[in-house]
């Protein structure tokens, strides 16, 4: 039987927001603002993306971030380009970015949001012209409108997220968010400048057969994680690894799957930031019925001491994370 093709035109990004407004719990229409703020600079960096072989901003960019990574152009590209759209909207008062040491003030007086984000994720794949992407989360402020931003507001658990969400720029451009009421994905048409819903109310198989995990440190892995991977193998499971984990999380998110970044010599805490990489991912992933874990703990309820914190982050189908952790 002929597989029917969406012909018709999907719901664009501004539409749905407005139709979904009144589910925000501060439905005052500034979280609306914030959504089409980060969408416009995902069709930038898109763009930006498309072109890089193009424009000579492939390549590093000649300096390293404060995790010790040498910054790729596109990393400080996306970095500014959020950056200026967020600043220009108005709606946000700070910034933690993987790209600045510190808390980005964006002198927003009124505003009342916080975003916590990875502006380029992995940005070792961007010269290979393999699928990268852009993880964001989003806090409301915890101190008065108006007065400094404290730690207190950027340091927030994960179950605190008005809305989190990520840009994947791959064979297409997608944006994929949730504000607390499941998960919906958009595509982005180039030819007509919009975001157009393509996959409502995402949920994850609550099983799956694909686990992503870089092998290459496995000799440095816990005997648990050791063996968790020998019984994917005997279970004839498909490995695969992108290296770049908004990839790697939306194919398992589609077809179900675990991604685990665990604890590894080199990166004893794991290498996965908890505030811009682990939260976002996790409430995206809960919310489409999966679960996200540092192996123990419920990542969303982790209390973050420090900006760029690392924990190590297993998530992927409900059935094989709860296998993982056994
Ligand atoms: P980023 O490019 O934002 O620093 O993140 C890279 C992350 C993640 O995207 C990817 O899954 C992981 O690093 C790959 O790490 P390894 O190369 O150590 O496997
Ligand atoms: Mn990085
Ligand atoms: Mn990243
Ligand atoms: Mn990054």
């Amino acid at each position: 039987m002929q597989t029917k093709l969406a012909t018709s035109v999907g719901i664009t990004l501004d539409r749905f927001i407005k139709k979904k407004q009144n589910d925000f719990a501060f439905a005052s229409g500034e979280l609306s603002q914030l959504l089409r703020d980060i969408a416009l600079a995902g069709k930038i960096i898109h763009r930006e993306v498309n072109r890089a072989g193009l424009l000579n901003i492939g390549g590093a960019y000649g300096t390293e971030n404060v995790q010790g990574e040498e910054q790729q152009k596109l990393d400080v590209i996306a970095n500014i380009r959020f950056i200026r759209a967020l600043k220009n909207g108005g709606e946000v008062c700070a910034i933690v970015s993987e790209e600045d040491d510190e808390i980005l003030d964006l002198n927003n007086k009124d505003g009342r949001y916080i975003v916590s984000m990875d502006p380029l994720d992995g940005s070792s794949n961007i010269d290979v012209n393999v699928s990268i992407g852009t993880i964001f989360s989003i806090f409301r402020r915890v101190s008065p409108v108006g007065s400094k931003v404290t730690n207190e507001d950027v340091l927030q658990k994960g179950s605190e997220q008005v809305a989190a969400g990520y840009l994947l720029y791959g064979s297409s451009t997608m944006l994929v968010y949730t504000t607390g009421r499941g998960v919906n994905g958009f595509t982005y048409d180039p030819s007509l400048g919009e975001f157009f819903l393509s996959h409502a109310d995402m949920k994850i198989p609550e099983d799956g057969k694909i686990y992503s995990i870089n092998e290459g440190s496995y000799r440095s892995l816990e005997p648990k994680v050791q063996q968790y991977i020998e019984n994917c193998k005997d279970k004839k499971y498909t490995a695969r690894y992108i290296g770049s984990l908004v990839a790697d999380f939306h194919r398992n998110l589609l077809k179900g799957g675990i991604y685990i970044y665990p604890s590894t010599d080199k990166a004893p805490n794991g290498k996965l930031r908890l505030n811009y990489e682990c939260n976002a991912l996790a409430m995206i992933c809960e919310q489409a019925g999966g679960l996200a874990t540092d192996g123990k703990n419920r990542i969303l309820d982790i209390q973050p001491e420090s900006l760029h914190q690392r924990v190590p982050f297993y998530t992927g189908s409900k059935k094989m994370v709860e296998e993982a952790m056994k």
